[in-house]
């Protein structure tokens, strides 16, 4: 009996979500799903007398999906050691509120056509604290602008009549094979968004066949990701004063499998956040702490008068850091170094002389220093500079298919996504982030096949032309 209603409520919930994610379902059908949903639950609490522990860790979780789908405003009951009554509570006075939030889920749900529509939902979802922690850039923000704006005045120049029946976007990072030029930027605190944090991130770029960058601040830690399973991570450093403490990080990186460490080298401080400062108040919720550092005391941020967050980059992070420091950073891993952060040739030549691995190319997605040009634009003089020595990276402003085409186009290797990740993971946890990266897939590859290229060897300077291109021909 035990093991039939544990069968039939798992049937009944992959059912659900199944029609409730794709279909535009009316709210009557609905409406007697959920009650159907709801009432296998209570069948599987009656079968176990509200005393099984697998069927209180299965309506355990179930609680905590429906809390992280619902938002706080829908308090479910109490689940103790006797589910009974917890569960008709939960049928009672959560039936009419989670029929009006499914109905508008259901809506939501169809409208997702771009990575960009994960936003919007993630507005409405989050509190405005996050979804500004998340969103926001430095002080004007007009380098946050220009990293999409200067996508946009780059054209495509496509070739016809080139058969791209197949179409092959696999290439190699660091020796590593991924499915597609398209990989995970390191950001802070996923358990802001969703409570699997960066677990179901992890998972989801796994599934993708890319490669996660795990940020130092994340609120998992490296082991913890590593125990999600196969998977090809690097891992993002930030240069704590206590070297030790460095060290220590590194080592546990490479124990845990990670393949890469990127060097964030554009944060010796945190750039004015104005939405954090005015609000006063960025601090951690207490189920949120910088995972990596627990036990080591650094692991929570105090509240401050302004940013919490900058409070603790400027109290911890060591801003004497500078490129002779290379050399012992070297010596503490053999893990191959990237570094993130460089938009110049002027430094991505002594990177390339220094030995680091690949670059980077990155303003931090507009968060640090305000009136950077776009990355794209600075594409071109860091490729020709590094002359194909190491490989080149870009991030920033990254939303479309065609975006990743272009910086391809333009001389980079591969491109890393940031914050629409994060709204896809704050939106549908990790459905959302399998979902925004199918999406941004979906889109090269029909860039591609429109442009007539069927690889990626095949995407060239010609295939695209940029403003002062334009001028150029403008003035034969
Ligand atoms: C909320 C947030 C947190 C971030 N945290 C980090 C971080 O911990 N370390 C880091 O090197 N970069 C961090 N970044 C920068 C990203 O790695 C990346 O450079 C940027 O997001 C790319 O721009 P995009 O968001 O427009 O894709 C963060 C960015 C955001 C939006």
């Amino acid at each position: 009996m035990k093991l039939r209603a544990n069968v039939v409520f798992q049937i009944g919930s992959k059912i659900f979500g199944y029609f409730q994610r794709y279909s535009a379902l009316s709210l009557s059908v609905v409406q007697n799903l959920l009650r159907f949903r709801n009432h296998l639950f209570l069948v599987l609490a009656n079968a176990h007398k509200g005393q099984h522990p697998p069927a209180l860790s299965v309506v355990r979780r179930h609680r905590q999906r429906e809390h992280t789908r619902w938002g706080n405003s829908s308090p479910l009951p109490h689940t103790g050691a006797n589910l009974k009554p917890a569960l008709r509570c939960l049928e009672k006075t959560s039936m009419a509120e989670l029929r009006a939030k499914e109905k508008n889920l259901c809506r939501e749900m169809v409208l997702i056509a771009n990575v960009s529509d994960y936003e919007e939902l993630a507005k409405q979802k989050l509190p405005k604290m996050v979804y500004d922690f998340y969103a926001s850039g430095a002080e004007d923000q007009w380098t946050l602008k220009e990293n999409r704006e200067a996508f946009s005045r780059i054209l495509f120049r496509p070739r016809a009549l080139i058969d791209v029946s197949h179409i092959d976007m696999s290439m190699s990072v660091l020796g590593y094979k991924i499915s597609m030029p398209i990989m995970v930027a390191p950001t802070a605190l996923h358990k802001l968004a969703h409570p699997e944090g960066e677990l179901a991130s992890a998972r989801a770029s796994a599934a993708a066949g890319t490669i996660m960058t795990l940020s130092s601040w994340s609120s998992c830690s490296i082991e913890e990701v590593k125990s999600t399973g196969a998977g090809i991570r690097f891992f993002q450093l930030s240069v704590y004063k206590d070297r030790n403490l460095v060290q220590q990080l590194v080592r546990r990186a490479e124990k845990a499998g990670y393949k890469a460490i990127a060097l964030t080298v554009d944060a010796p401080r945190l750039g004015r956040r104005e939405s954090d400062i005015r609000k006063q108040v960025f601090t951690l919720p207490q189920n949120v702490v910088l995972k990596s550092f627990e036990g080591l005391d650094l692991g929570s941020m105090d509240k401050t008068n302004a940013s919490g967050l900058a409070a603790y980059v400027a109290s911890q992070v060591d801003s004497s850091l500078s490129w002779k420091d290379f050399k012992w950073l070297q010596t503490t891993t053999r893990l191959p170094i990237l570094v993130k952060g460089v938009i110049t040739a002027e430094d991505a030549r002594i990177a390339t002389e220094c030995g680091f691995a690949g670059i980077i190319m990155s303003n931090h997605g507009g968060r640090q220093l305000d009136y950077l040009p776009a990355t794209i634009s600075c594409l071109e003089e860091v490729v020709r500079e590094v002359k194909g020595r190491v490989p080149v990276f870009l991030d920033g402003g990254i939303r479309r298919g065609t975006d990743v085409f272009k910086a391809l186009a333009l001389g980079a290797s591969g491109v890393f996504i940031g914050r629409p990740l994060l709204f896809a993971l704050a939106v549908d946890g990790e459905a959302g982030v399998r979902n925004a990266l199918q999406m941004l897939r979906d889109e090269l590859e029909i860039a591609m096949a429109l442009s007539g290229c069927a690889s990626l060897k095949e995407i060239t300077r010609d295939h695209v032309s940029t403003e002062s291109d334009r001028i150029r021909r403008s003035r034969l």
